[in-house]
């Protein structure tokens, strides 16, 4: 996978219901409203399901990277595992939305509350390759969250996960946050 990411954008719906291969073990309405309760998840890439039959479908793009630098990307090239691992059997599906002052910030100004006041990539360069992960962005589609986040790892890897994710949710980036729901799945 590169950070530059792909030319054309690949939809991906998030549906969660009765069928799919991930069975939910917890869902957590981590800032503002959770998601209704799902016994499974299947993740569709491509033209999506039409959501009948759902508890809830998700849906975002996998889009271009938006802040990393060119030095970042490489480093994240190199390191990043890909999806569908075998011994990666514990997921994470984390759906955020931000604040309209987030939103309302210049590209530069992001950047530098993202990573030079946060270091949300050099946080997360530590946890790989065990966890293998993709940004989805739903903004532009009027989605009720701006990004769903997806990270796949081995049971083995699991504290190191959950210790990333409370430092993040430390950092000043987080105060942009106002709706996160944190579900997590096993297969
Ligand atoms: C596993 C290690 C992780 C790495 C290497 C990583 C890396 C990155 C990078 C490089 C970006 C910016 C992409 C761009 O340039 O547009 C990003 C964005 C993002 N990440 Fe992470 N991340 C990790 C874990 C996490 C976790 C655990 C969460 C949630 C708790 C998270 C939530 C997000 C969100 C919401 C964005 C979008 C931010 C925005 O565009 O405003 N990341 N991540």
């Amino acid at each position: 996978m590169t950070e530059t990411g792909p030319v054309t954008v690949l939809p991906v719906s998030f549906v969660g219901g009765a069928h799919g291969p991930w069975r939910v073990t917890a869902s957590t309405a981590v800032v503002g409203e959770g998601l209704a309760g799902a016994e499974r998840l299947a993740v569709h890439e491509g033209p999506g399901p039409d959501g009948a039959g759902a508890v809830w479908t998700l849906r975002g793009v996998v889009s271009h990277a938006r802040y990393v630098t060119a030095a970042e990307s490489r480093a994240l090239a190199a390191r990043s595992p890909a999806l569908g691992r075998d011994g990666a059997t514990r997921a994470a599906l984390i759906p955020v939305r931000k604040s309209p002052r987030w939103w309302a910030l210049a590209q530069d100004e992001r950047r530098e509350i993202l990573e030079e006041r946060s270091r949300h990539v050099t946080l997360g360069m530590r946890s790989l390759p065990a966890v293998a992960r993709r940004l989805h962005h739903g903004r532009d589609l009027g989605e009720p969250f701006d990004f769903l986040t997806w990270f796949e790892y081995a049971p083995a890897d699991a504290a190191g996960f959950e210790d990333l994710v409370s430092a993040l949710r430390a950092t000043p980036e987080w105060d942009y946050v106002d709706r996160e729901v944190d579900v997590r799945l096993e297969r």
